[in-house]
């Protein structure tokens, strides 16, 4: 199965167009070789009803079960609304909320906990070592995650760099063979802190710049289990070409 995650981001700007937009791609959902999985801003996560086929993610949740957090999301509050999956660890939360790898792990046993799938985002920024940042992030993130829950986690390589509406960095995407590069360095850090057994188990997708011209390449290529895709899943039309372009794939 290849997993197709569309990250909407702070986008768009009414529920009106939230719903327009899902209605042009809901129908990726019976796409058989293809899992996707929208994840869209919080406050739309109820206007789509409970579709069947295609998922849910939310873009963040809170360390706390519960209580005195103002404007904060819980894991269950997201359980809840239908969504099966939560993106963690986002660069961009990184960059402009603060996020240590210490708060993103306290996310990540709590979406666990919660029965989410996490989508653990990874990668470094322009100018730093992709090898040093990874192993940080890898150690950091998945602190005191036992053993048999870590196959529950989806691993993104997503470098700061290749996001495309990125401030920070070109806003080009990685090459296929730079993020197979970048996924065997995951699954060597994987295989010292778990096992080699589980390092080949676990799932990895790239993330930055995806459209419908490079999305299969870091399947076919890169050896990855899926992508994630910020400003192409704003355009129903180019998200339905990536979704197909995955699916003919297998
Ligand atoms: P782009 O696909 O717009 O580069 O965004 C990537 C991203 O940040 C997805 O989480």
């Amino acid at each position: 199965m290849t997993f197709l995650v569309a990250n909407w981001k702070m986008n768009p700007q009414t529920s009106r167009e939230a719903r327009h937009l899902f209605d042009m791609i809901v129908d990726l959902g019976r796409l058989k070789n293809v899992e996707t999985i929208i994840c869209p801003p919080f406050p739309f996560l109820s206007v789509f009803g409970s579709p069947k086929s295609i998922k849910l993610g939310g873009q963040n949740m809170f360390w706390e079960a519960q209580g005195p957090y103002t404007g904060q999301v819980s894991g269950k509050m997201l359980k809840d609304l239908g969504c099966d999956y939560v993106i963690l660890g986002h660069s961009e939360l990184r960059e402009y909320a603060g996020e240590s790898d210490e708060i993103i792990n306290g996310k990540l046993k709590m979406a666990l906990k919660c029965g989410l799938t996490p989508i653990l985002c990874l990668g470094e920024r322009e100018g730093e070592e992709m090898g040093h940042v990874l192993s940080a992030q890898l150690e950091k993130c998945l602190k005191d995650v036992a053993k048999n829950q870590i196959e529950d986690i989806i691993l993104v390589y997503e470098p700061v760099w290749a996001i495309s509406s990125g401030i920070v960095g070109s806003g080009k995407p990685c090459l296929p063979d730079d993020a197979l590069s970048a996924s065997l360095f995951v699954k060597k850090t994987l295989s010292v802190l778990y096992s080699r057994f589980l390092a080949e188990k676990i799932r990895i997708l790239y993330g930055g710049s995806v459209d419908a011209q490079n999305a299969a390449s870091y399947v076919k290529e890169a050896r990855l289990q899926g992508v994630l895709v910020g400003g192409a899943s704003l355009d129903g039309q180019e998200f339905s070409k990536i979704a197909n372009s995955l699916n003919d794939l297998t």
